[in-house]
């Protein structure tokens, strides 16, 4: 199995932000299930077509076409060389189970999430303005951050690979963090 390290956070924390320091740091390739579906709506597929709606709302894509996506995307030879930091998956239990089994069982090497409170990240992506950066969008997220994914947690806990590092301070001195803690392993 390659090197599997997971990246967790409320939207808007900055996953994205350092998720692409950290693949240029350490050689592995960053995978954004965000930037899949954006890629795959801009392209006009037929996933594209199904998700745009979903995303616009700030709703889940449905967890049967997540888990399928990732599935594939992991078995590609580029991870298998050279490992994987996922960025936006898992984002429910159902991904977390499903991510477990395609890994034989075993949990990511490291899921770090990224924290940062909800006023904050309210505050960075009303400036940053992304189609799905409404004052709705983001509310629905963020409530279902809470409901879904933030469940999480506790389930990476329970495999003793969660590590949190505070989101908070300039790009550099976060990522300055999240380093510390993947040197540590
Ligand atoms: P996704 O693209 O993952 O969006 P998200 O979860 O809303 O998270 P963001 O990408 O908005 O936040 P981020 O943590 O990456 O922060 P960023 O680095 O951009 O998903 C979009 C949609 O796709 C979902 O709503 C859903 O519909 C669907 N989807 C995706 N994955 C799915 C899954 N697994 N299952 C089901 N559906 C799925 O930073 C935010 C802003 O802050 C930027 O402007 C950045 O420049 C700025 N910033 C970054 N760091 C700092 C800092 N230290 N200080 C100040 N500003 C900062
Ligand atoms: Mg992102």
């Amino acid at each position: 199995m390659p090197f599997v390290l997971v990246i967790l956070g409320r939207q808007g924390s900055g996953k994205g932000t350092q998720a692409a320091l950290l693949a240029e740091r350490y050689g592995v390739i960053h995978v954004s299930t965000g930037d899949m579906l954006r890629a795959a709506v801009a392209a006009g597929t037929e996933l594209g077509l199904r998700a745009k709606a979903v995303m616009d709302a700030g709703d889940l894509v449905g967890d049967d076409i997540m888990i399928g996506i990732v599935d594939e995307r992991l078995s590609g030879d580029d991870i298998q060389a050279h490992g994987v930091l996922l960025d936006g998956f898992p984002r429910t239990t159902a991904q977390a189970d499903a991510l477990a089994e395609t890994l034989e069982g075993s949990g990511p090497d490291l899921a770090i999430n990224l924290d940062v409170p909800i006023a904050e990240v309210t505050q960075r992506m009303l400036a940053r303005g992304r189609g799905d950066d409404t004052t709705e969008a983001i509310d629905r997220r963020l409530a279902l951050y809470e409901a879904e994914t933030a469940p999480l947690l506790e389930w990476f806990e329970g495999r003793e690979c969660l590590a949190v590092v505070n989101g908070l301070g300039t790009e550099e001195e976060v990522f300055a963090r999240l380093t510390k803690v993947i040197d540590g392993l």
